[in-house]
C-alpha cells in the first residue's frame, strides 16, 4: 500500500504513545499521513512528536485562527483513503455511534465518506459493558470497520480484553481496506505457507529454512483484492493476517488434509509451503538416546499435495505451484507445470542475491504454457502483488 491519504484519529488512551510507530511506518511505505488529536489524546502524547513523524500539521482545534483558510473537517474527509481512530476510547466509539461533531476529531470523521476503521482500546469492564457492545455493533451497522481488541495485560492492571493491537496489527487492517481494486470480490482462494515439521521423536523434527513470507504476502495481496482467504500455515514467526482464516499446521500429512480438505471450493490454490518431500517411516515416543557409530533414520514420500491439486483440478480452477531451484531453474520449473499439472509454476533461484528464504525481497519467474515472465527484484508484497495480476487479474 503506498500513494494513499491516511488519516490517522487519536483519542485519549494509554495505547497512543504505540501510534507514533503506525504513522511513521505508514509514511516510510509512502503514503500521506494526516493526524488528528483529541484533547485528551494529547495529554498522552504531544502533536510535535506526531507532526515530525507524519510531515503534516497536526490538527487539534477546530477554531484555530493559524490553519490555511480551508474548512479542514471537510477537507481532509475528502482527502481521506482511510480514516483510522487508534485507540478508540468507549466515549469517541458512543459520540460516533450517535453522530456527535463535537471537536475536530468527530466532526471529520461524521463528514468523511471514505472507509473508516476504529481501534476499540479499554479497560475490560467498559469494553464489555452492553452500552459500549451496543455502540460497536451500531458502528459496524453503519459499515465502520472494527479491528477485535487483543487480550492481555493492561494499562489499569487488569488482564484481559482490551489492550489495542499491535500496530503493525492496525497497519495490515488499514490495508486490506485501503486497495479500491477489488478484482476478487466473491472468490475463494487458498494458501499454504512457511515450512512443515516432521517429527523424529518428541524433541526432534526435520525441516526447512521457509520463513512463510512469501506466502502470506500472497494471502495479503489475495484480500486486499477481495478474496475471501485461507492460509494453511506451517510455523513461522509471523502474527496472523487481519481478515484471513488462518488454518496451523505442522507436518506435511497435516497440510495434505487441511488443504485437500479444501480444495473443491476454492477458486485459487497457491502452494507457496515448503513442504517436506519425505518423513520418517516411524516417529518414536521416547527421545532417541545417543550410541557410538553412524546413525540414519528412514524416510518415506510424503503425499505431492500439488500434484494431488492438479488431478482433481476443476473447470476454472487456477492452480499455482512454487519451485525452488539451486540450478537449472526454468528447465526444472517447466517439468514440475507439466507433470504437477498446474497453471503456473512461481520459479526462483536460491543462488540469485535478495531471492529466496528469509529476505524480504524475491525475484521470481512465472512459467505458464503461453511461455515465462520475470519480475525481476522486488519486494515480497510487491512481488505477490504481480503474481495475482498476471496469473488470476487477466483471467477474472
Ligand atoms: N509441494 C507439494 N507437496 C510436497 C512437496 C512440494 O505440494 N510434498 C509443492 C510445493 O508447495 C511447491 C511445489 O510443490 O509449490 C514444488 O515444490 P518443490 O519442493 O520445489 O518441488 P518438488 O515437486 O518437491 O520436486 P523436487 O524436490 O524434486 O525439486
Amino acid at each position: 500500500m503506498k500513494d494513499k491519504c491516511i488519516v490517522v484519529g487519536i483519542t485519549g488512551g494509554i495505547a497512543a504513545f504505540k501510534i507514533c510507530s503506525l504513522v511513521s511506518s505508514l509514511k516510510k511505505k509512502g503514503n500521506e499521513v494526516h493526524v488528528l488529536m483529541t484533547k485528551e489524546a494529547q495529554e498522552f502524547i504531544t502533536p510535535l512528536t506526531l507532526q515530525t513523524l507524519s510531515g503534516t500539521r497536526v490538527i487539534t482545534d477546530m477554531f484555530s485562527v493559524d490553519y490555511e483558510p480551508d474548512v479542514h473537517h471537510i477537507s481532509l474527509a475528502k482527502k481521506a483513503d482511510v480514516f483510522v481512530i487508534a485507540p478508540a476510547t468507549a466515549n469517541i466509539i458512543a459520540k460516533i455511534a450517535h453522530g456527535i461533531a463535537d471537536d475536530m476529531l468527530t466532526s471529520t470523521f461524521l463528514a468523511c465518506q471514505a472507509e473508516k476503521l476504529i481501534v476499540p482500546a479499554m479497560n475490560t469492564g467498559m469494553l464489555e459493558n452492553p452500552v459500549t457492545q451496543d455502540n460497536i455493533e451500531a458502528c459496524r451497522r453503519y459499515g465502520i470497520h472494527v479491528l477485535d481488541s487483543a487480550s492481555g495485560y493492561l494499562a489499569c492492571g487488569d488482564t484481559g480484553k482490551g489492550r489495542m493491537p499491535e500496530p503493525s496489527v492496525i497497519q495490515d487492517a488499514i490495508e486490506a481496506i485501503a486497495s479500491k481494486d477489488r478484482y476478487l470480490t466473491g472468490k475463494k482462494v487458498l494458501v499454504t505457507a512457511g515450512p512443515t515439521q516432521e517429527a523424529l521423536d518428541p524433541v526432534r523434527y526435520i525441516t526447512n529454512h521457509s520463513s512463510g513470507k512469501m506466502g502470506y504476502e500472497l494471502a495479503r495481496a489475495a484480500r486486499n483484492a477481495g478474496a475471501e482467504v485461507t492460509l494453511v500455515a506451517g510455523k513461522t514467526a509471523l502474527a496472523d493476517p487481519v481478515g484471513i482464516e488462518v488454518v496451523p499446521i505442522v507436518s506435511a500429512a497435516d497440510l495434505a488434509e487441511a488443504v485437500l480438505g479444501r480444495s473443491e471450493s476454492q477458486d485459487v490454490i497457491i502452494m507457496a509451503a515448503a513442504v517436506a518431500d519425505y518423513t520418517p517411516v516411524t516417529v518414536v515416543d521416547q527421545k532417541i538416546k545417543k550410541s557410538e557409530g553412524e546413525f540414519s533414520v528412514p524416510l518415506k514420500r510424503t503425499t505431492d499435495v500439488l500434484k494431488a491439486l492438479g488431478e482433481r483440478k476443476k473447470t476454472g480452477q487456477i492452480l499455482i505451484g512454487f519451485a525452488m531451484e539451486t540450478q537449472n531453474l526454468i528447465e526444472n520449473a517447466g517439468k514440475k507445470l507439466a507433470s504437477k499439472n498446474a497453471d503456473y509454476i512461481v520459479a526462483n533461484s536460491i543462488a540469485d542475491a535478495g531471492a529466496g528464504f528469509g529476505v524480504d525481497t524475491n525475484k521470481v519467474t512465472i512459467l505458464s504454457k503461453d511461455g515465462e515472465k520475470s519480475l525481476g527484484l522486488l519486494s515480497k508484497e510487491e512481488t505477490a502483488e504481480k503474481i495475482l495480476e498476471f496469473c488470476v487479474k487477466k483471467e477474472s
